[in-house]
């Protein structure tokens, strides 16, 4: 795939962070439709206000990715507006820190975890994936883990598992893609360190690892994802942190992370977003209230559809 020209792209977390700046590349490139899905209702609306003005017609709808049934009313009616996704970027995602993992609220830290970064992704792909197998050109599934699903790494034990998920999911479906014939599906999985959007503020740089630049993290994902590559990793340095799985034992693989690449403390400052992006995510939430005349929209109910 060359670009998104004529596609149609749907972006989960599209409100902010990278979730916009994949709205804007879609946008630049002449998609049919972008598509962009958040919590988020006054960041989605000002995103819409910002974005919705050119000549590709760009649609909010407010969800909570914690909620399973919101994901499946949001998707049908996204089915039944647009018709079909060829771009689905699984990239909306949440971190709940700084604690050590004892000190984490089972429900509201652990489980809002889980279901934002690892079941959602899983569960919007079920509802697009069919279509975009059965579509005659090309389509492309972009999914947003983490270095930290490489990485082992101190109080942010939930966040690192929920990635770690995301890598053998994505990935396992890559293989299945390729191996039931459906080639024309692209599985990108794109394996970041922090990145200067505000969702990991506070958090440290290491020697060996600068904190990354939002914009230079999507054109890589993105190239990645036109290309079909299989990841896309930030830095490369983190590919180290494999390699040593392979060759040292872990007390030695320990000391390094800790000692020379010197990741084991970084989260120890992390404060997170000020302006808590995420509120209203976890499980609870359903899809929010519509916004304003012309701004997001919320899942319709199936009854009245
Ligand atoms: N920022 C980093 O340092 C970093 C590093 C590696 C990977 N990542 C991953 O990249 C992705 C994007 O991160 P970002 O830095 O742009 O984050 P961000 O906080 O800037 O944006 C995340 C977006 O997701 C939305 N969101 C959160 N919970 C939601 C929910 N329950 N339902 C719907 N939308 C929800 C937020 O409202 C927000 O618009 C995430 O999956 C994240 O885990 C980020």
């Amino acid at each position: 795939m060359r670009s998104v020209q004529g596609k149609n792209v749907l972006i989960t977390g599209g409100a902010m962070g990278l979730g916009r700046l994949f709205a804007e590349r879609a946008i630049a490139e002449g998609a049919a439709a972008v598509v962009l899905w958040d919590v988020n209702e006054l960041a989605l609306n000002d995103t819409l206000a910002d974005l919705a003005d050119g000549p590709v017609a760009v649609t909010g709808y407010i969800v909570d990715l914690g909620d399973r049934a919101a994901i499946d009313a949001t998707a049908a009616d996204v089915l039944d507006d647009v018709g079909h996704i060829d771009v689905l970027i699984n990239n909306a995602g949440i971190v709940r820190g700084n604690n050590y993992f004892w000190e984490c609220d089972p429900v509201r830290d652990t489980q809002a975890t889980i279901d934002v970064n690892t079941l959602a992704p899983m569960f919007v792909a079920h509802a697009f994936l069919p279509g975009m197998i059965s579509a005659p050109g090309e389509t492309r599934l972009l999914n947003l883990a983490s270095a930290a699903g490489f990485t082992p790494n101190p109080r942010m034990a939930v966040y690192a598992a929920s990635k770690w998920a995301v890598i053998g999911w994505s990935d396992s479906v890559r293989l299945e893609l390729k191996q039931s014939g459906a080639e024309h599906v692209k599985v990108t999985t794109v394996c970041p360190y922090y990145i200067n959007t505000g969702m990991f503020d506070g958090a440290k740089s290491a020697p060996l690892l600068p904190i990354l630049d939002p914009e230079e993290v999507v054109e890589e994902a993105w190239e990645g994802m036109l290309a079909g590559s299989p990841f896309v990793v930030l830095p490369k340095t983190v590919m180290l942190s494999e390699v040593l799985k392979g060759v040292v034992p872990i007390g030695v693989r320990d000391f390094i992370a800790d000692h020379v690449i010197g990741v084991y403390h970084t989260m120890e400052d992390f404060v997170g977003r000020s302006d808590k992006g995420d509120a209203g995510a976890g499980g609870s939430g359903g899809s929010g209230k519509s916004g304003a005349k012309g701004g997001a929209r919320s899942a319709r109910s199936r009854k009245d559809a």
